[in-house]
């Protein structure tokens, strides 16, 4: 039998049920249908979606570093589609495909999220996390996501964007709705759609206010960055605070989560030593981030008729990049399925938007790569580590209430739905 008929045997035997990714087993656990995928289906024609799916390592890395052939934008000067009208965010720099639009907005902005600029922000995490946890450290339990995940990094970034302390609780009424908005159609995204309308009309005059009168928060600061003498519109702005507190907040928030259970359940061992050594909370983020991310797929177009392992892709059309797919590509991490805080295998630093390193290990693809790899890298990962360490330090015998829980899932993995417990009831000592 020839290689290519080996291969189509093969194929056929291990043939992929395309409303399988519908299904509420592989919301609970895409692992199994990752690994059938990786194993016997490296580009996958999901006719049924209408989309190519990629799901080894080293695929995923390619296709995230060649944003000549897979194009994000979904906008185009000329075409039908109105700029940011059907996002929840609206306009916003997810939106813009190669060109230079993109390449300016990222480097006005970047900088903003590492390095001093993050540090000055340092008191504000310490202060949110303190004000969080003093509202139940006497109780002796707590529901993490509930009281604290899902609290902290929204009230984070609405303070380091110097907003009005006592318009918080709005600012995270209008995030749930954002969310909402962003992972399921119909009411959903026309109620997310509404909450950024109401949120966009109260920034508005705040914006105004700090262009003459700026001040050392973030707000201020996007608004006074300028590169080649251009700054950004209040379009630009007010997209860009919306993305901030979606993408950068409930990212943030369900990273949290992921850690916590996973120091809880999964690796209770572990958690001893971490507890013993808080520096190791930052290895707890980066196997959080390979072994169950927040994030596991992104979408990108052909820009041109792509050839890839037998299959041809054609011109313009969907590819599915299954990165929670590729971080457990055991073509590259020894036992992928074990979440181990101490792996030697992968690069436990800092991420960059290469995914090379000094150290020639492979970083994990929770941030993406290439073009649009995360901005908030540097900010997610010091939120996370500081907010964990925090609260096991504060917080003392920390251990799960429920020996059971339902685990990590996610309620729809295919239209934005981020990956984290729905919930996480903890005990600890009370003081
Ligand atoms: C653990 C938390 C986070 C995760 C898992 C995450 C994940 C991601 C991923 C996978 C992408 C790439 C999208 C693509 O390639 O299509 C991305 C882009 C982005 N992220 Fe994050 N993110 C997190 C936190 C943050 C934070 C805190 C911020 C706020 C500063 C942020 C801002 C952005 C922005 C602005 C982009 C778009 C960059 C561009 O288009 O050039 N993210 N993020």
């Amino acid at each position: 039998m020839s290689a290519v008929e080996e291969m189509i045997k093969d194929r056929l035997k291990n043939e992929i049920d395309p409303r399988e990714f519908d299904a509420p087993g592989f919301q609970h656990d895409p692992f199994p249908l990752y690994k059938r995928l990786r194993d016997h289906h490296p580009i996958y024609h999901d006719r049924f979606h209408n989309r190519w799916v990629i799901s080894r390592y080293w695929d995923v890395d390619a296709v995230f570093q060649n944003s000549e052939a897979y194009t994000r934008g979904i906008y185009e000067e000329d075409g039908p589609y109105k700029f940011g009208s059907r996002h929840v965010f609206g306009p916003n720099i997810l939106e813009y495909g190669r060109g230079d639009r993109h390449r300016w907005l990222r480097n006005v902005i970047a900088g903003q999220f590492v390095g001093q600029k993050l540090n000055d922000f340092l008191p504000v995490i310490d202060m949110i996390a303190r004000e969080l946890i003093d509202k139940f450290r006497k109780d002796g339990e707590v529901e993490v996501v509930t009281q604290f995940s899902h609290q902290f990094p929204i009230r984070v970034i609405s303070n380091m964007l110097g907003l009005p302390r006592e318009d918080e609780n709005m600012f995270v009424g209008w995030y749930q709705a954002l969310i909402a908005g962003l992972g399921f159609g119909g009411e959903h995204l026309a109620r997310g759609i509404a909450a950024r309308n109401e949120m966009w009309e109260y920034l508005e005059p705040l914006i105004n206010e700090r262009r003459k009168t700026p001040g050392e928060d973030l707000l201020s600061r996007i608004i006074a960055a300028e590169l080649d003498g251009v700054k950004m519109d209040m379009d630009e702005i007010k997209g860009f605070v919306a993305l901030l507190l979606a993408a950068g907040g409930d990212t943030t928030d369900k990273a949290i989560a992921n850690m916590m259970y996973h120091m809880m359940y999964t690796r209770p061992d572990q958690f001893d030593q971490v507890k013993a050594n808080p520096e190791l909370w930052e290895n707890v983020f980066t196997e959080m981030m390979r072994y169950d991310p927040v994030v596991h797929t992104q979408g990108r177009r052909t820009v041109n008729e792509m050839a890839l392992y037998d299959e041809v892709i054609p011109k313009g059309a969907m590819v599915l990049i299954y990165l929670g797919a590729g971080n457990r590509d055991e073509r590259v991490f020894k036992d992928p399925d074990t979440f181990d805080a101490f792996r030697d295998d992968l690069h436990m630093g800092r991420e960059n938007r290469s995914g090379r390193y000094k150290d020639g290990k492979p970083g994990h693809l929770g941030f993406g790569m290439g073009q649009h790899f995360c901005m908030g890298y540097a900010m997610a990962r010091q939120e996370a580590v500081l907010a964990c360490a925090y609260f096991a330090k504060s917080l003392k015998n920390l251990r799960p209430k429920f020996k059971e829980h339902a685990g990590i899932y996610s309620p729809n993995i295919d239209s934005g739905g981020f990956r984290s417990p729905p919930e996480l009831w903890l005990e600890f000592d009370p003081e």
